[in-house]
């Protein structure tokens, strides 16, 4: 089947008046493929850079979807970035089709913060689009608060939180590279790093060890990937982003009045189920406070399959 892009891009774009008339942000999701005609193609926007992402060849198609971008916005760097699922070597996947690549943003702009970029990073670049308003939230709800970021990838959600005037924020992930990506944001931002807000590690080794030493926290993020591994340091097997575990963990974390922000990209469950799951794993020791979602750069009819929020409180026991 024949795809128009040039169409189905134009469509979009126009479809997102209201964010490129913004001048809040400079990062968006230009097009969503999955509900938007050409399923398994996202296109997203850094500053003056798109990257196309794609899960199915469609390699013939690129310099179409490179001049259907170029009406719409004077993109000075264009990426074209394939999946591994594609079956092809990552040079032959992976190429600029429009620009050099010494043109590539370092950092995105969302609110007056910076976050940095890796562009030819294979996996995301640095930012999830989805979750801009999670940040805009954590920039208005975290005055002379300490935060804990887990799963925190590049720090972006604690970076937004201390932006908003937390007291201190504490990114716990267990890969060994993000530091330096983290590191730059900070430098940016002009914020301060210091030498303990950054824990890599196992979350199950570091959770128990956090609690056994009685830390507290005033906000606590969760945001887990899709499908959390079993871990050296647990003997349960996780399920899906395995919740039920973590906020045992995280509820016993959190002073009275500290919210919990949990993060639900899975589809098997609804949103309210989800809800129920952190409310019965946490003792009833949390109660609903707000829920929001992704926005128009994500479209879907369906809500349970955007991303979706829910901001929990510890309650005065
Ligand atoms: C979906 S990303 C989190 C995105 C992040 N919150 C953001 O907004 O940019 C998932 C992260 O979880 C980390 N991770 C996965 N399993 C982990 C574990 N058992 N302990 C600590 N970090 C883990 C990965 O290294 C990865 O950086």
């Amino acid at each position: 089947m024949t795809i128009q892009w040039r169409e189905l891009i134009e469509k979009a774009w126009n479809d997102r008046k209201i964010l490129h008339e913004s001048d809040e942000f400079d990062s968006w999701r230009v097009f969503h493929g999955y509900t938007e005609g050409a399923k398994g193609v996202v296109i997203e926007k850094f500053g003056s850079m798109a990257l196309v992402e794609y899960k199915d060849d469609i390699r013939e198609d690129l310099e179409v979807i490179k001049d259907a971008l170029l009406q719409c916005y004077p993109f000075t760097l264009i990426i074209a970035k394939g999946d591994q699922s594609v079956g092809l070597r990552l040079k032959h996947r992976m190429f600029t089709l429009h620009g050099d690549f010494s043109d590539a943003p370092e950092f995105a702009q969302e609110y007056g913060i910076y976050y940095s970029l890796l562009p030819d990073t294979m996996h995301n670049c640095g930012l999830y689009l989805d979750a801009r308003p999670v940040r805009k939230w954590l920039a208005n709800n975290s005055e002379g608060r300490r935060v804990l970021n887990l799963f925190s990838f590049t720090g972006s959600l604690g970076i937004a939180a201390l932006k908003g005037g937390a007291k201190a924020a504490i990114h716990l992930d267990k890969s060994k590279d993000l530091l330096s990506r983290i590191q730059k944001s900070y430098d940016k931002n002009s914020l301060d790093i210091g030498t303990r807000s950054f824990i890599q590690g196992d979350i199950y080794k570091h959770l128990p060890k956090a609690i056994k030493n009685g830390q507290r926290f005033d906000g606590i993020i969760l945001d887990p990937p899709p499908k959390v591994y079993k871990s050296p340091y647990s003997e349960h097997q996780p399920r899906g982003q395995d919740f039920s575990k973590l906020v045992s963990l995280c509820s016993k974390l959190l002073s009275p009045g500290g919210w919990l922000i949990c993060l639900f990209h899975r589809y098997d469950a609804t949103w309210d189920q989800s809800d129920a799951e952190i409310i019965e794993s946490s003792s009833n020791t949390l109660k609903m406070t707000e829920r929001f979602t992704s926005e128009c750069d994500f479209p879907d009819d369906n809500i349970d399959r955007k991303l979706r929020v829910t901001v929990f409180e510890k309650i005065d026991t």
